[in-house]
């Protein structure tokens, strides 16, 4: 019987999810990191292969974990993708992958973990958002979309479980440092309009995100919301957390021209 507290975090192979494992697993949680790739135990993190798209890998997974420890108290839903392409050079094919992981995958985990913690009547699960998540995205119109659905599933079932004493956080970071620039799906159909924007994309997006902030930041804040005692449901975190109070007194106009300007588009 294991007497820490059982942490499972997905998308644990880099990024955010990585540093979180490991500063949960430094702070006395029994960690499980996942990827989609085999990888063995580091840091006090025990891997297990997780592909969030796919159904029969999220029950086998939970299914894997529960056979250990009998229990799960804080679930980080953390894998994530994302595009680089505006909408209408965006397949439909590609923005049902992105909401397969960034949304339905959250759904999967969260659905496969809910009836321990209700029988346990308590846990914890935090939601990997974004700033993007509250403000639309430029040129990642689809990931932008699959987080603003991640706000409005995660505040509906914050008040749900309310009664079970289950409670559900969401982390809104603006652009940090991690791996996230090197897999972004691009434009797959094209159209001459959207010549020179298609030309600055993919590069600017990748450079906020090479210059971003320091993910530790975020580990660390997740670590905080992890612990506390009454957590809130939402966290911004990073240099462009005063984004969305920007967005609600700048005019449209401006506001528009600066969403361009950002990205260095046309
Ligand atoms: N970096 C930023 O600026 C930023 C800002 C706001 C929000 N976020 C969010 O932060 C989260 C983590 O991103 P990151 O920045 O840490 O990027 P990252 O370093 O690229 O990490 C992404 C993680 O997601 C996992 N993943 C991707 N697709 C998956 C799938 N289908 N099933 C299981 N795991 C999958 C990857 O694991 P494998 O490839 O090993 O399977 C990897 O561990 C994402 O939800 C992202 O939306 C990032």
């Amino acid at each position: 019987m294991i007497n820490k507290k059982v942490a499972l975090v997905t998308g644990a192979s880099s990024g955010f999810g990585q540093l979180t494992a490991h500063l949960l697993a430094q702070e006395g949680y029994c960690v499980f990191g996942t990827s989609r790739k085999q990888h063995s135990a580091s840091q006090g993190v025990e891997m297990l292969t997780l592909d969030v798209k796919s159904d029969e890998s999220v029950q086998s997974c939970i299914k894997q974990l529960l056979a250990q420890t009998n229990r799960i108290d804080l679930l980080i839903n953390n894998a994530g993708q994302i595009h680089a392409s505006v909408i209408e050079e965006t397949s439909l094919e590609q923005a049902k992958d992105i909401f397969e992981t960034n949304f339905w995958g959250v759904v999967r985990l969260t659905n496969a973990v809910l009836p321990t913690m209700r029988q346990q009547r308590s846990g914890h699960v935090i939601n990997m958002s974004s700033l993007a998540g509250l403000v639309g995205a430029v040129g990642q119109g689809f990931y932008s979309a699959s987080k603003f659905a991640l706000e409005g599933y995660s505040e509906a079932l914050s008040v749900e479980l309310d009664p079970f004493n289950i409670k559900v956080s969401l982390i809104e970071p603006g652009y940090f440092k991690t791996n996230f620039n090197h897999d972004m799906s691009q434009a797959t159909s094209t159209y001459a309009d959207y010549d020179t924007v298609r030309e600055v994309l993919p590069s600017s997006i990748s450079q906020v995100i090479a210059h971003g902030d320091n993910p530790e930041k975020v580990a660390r804040m997740i670590l905080r919301v992890a612990q506390s005692q009454s957590p809130r449901l939402r966290y911004r975190v990073g240099n462009q957390a005063w984004l969305p109070a920007l967005r609600a007194i700048l005019p449209d106009s401006l506001f528009r021209l600066s969403a361009r300007k950002f990205l260095n588009l046309p």
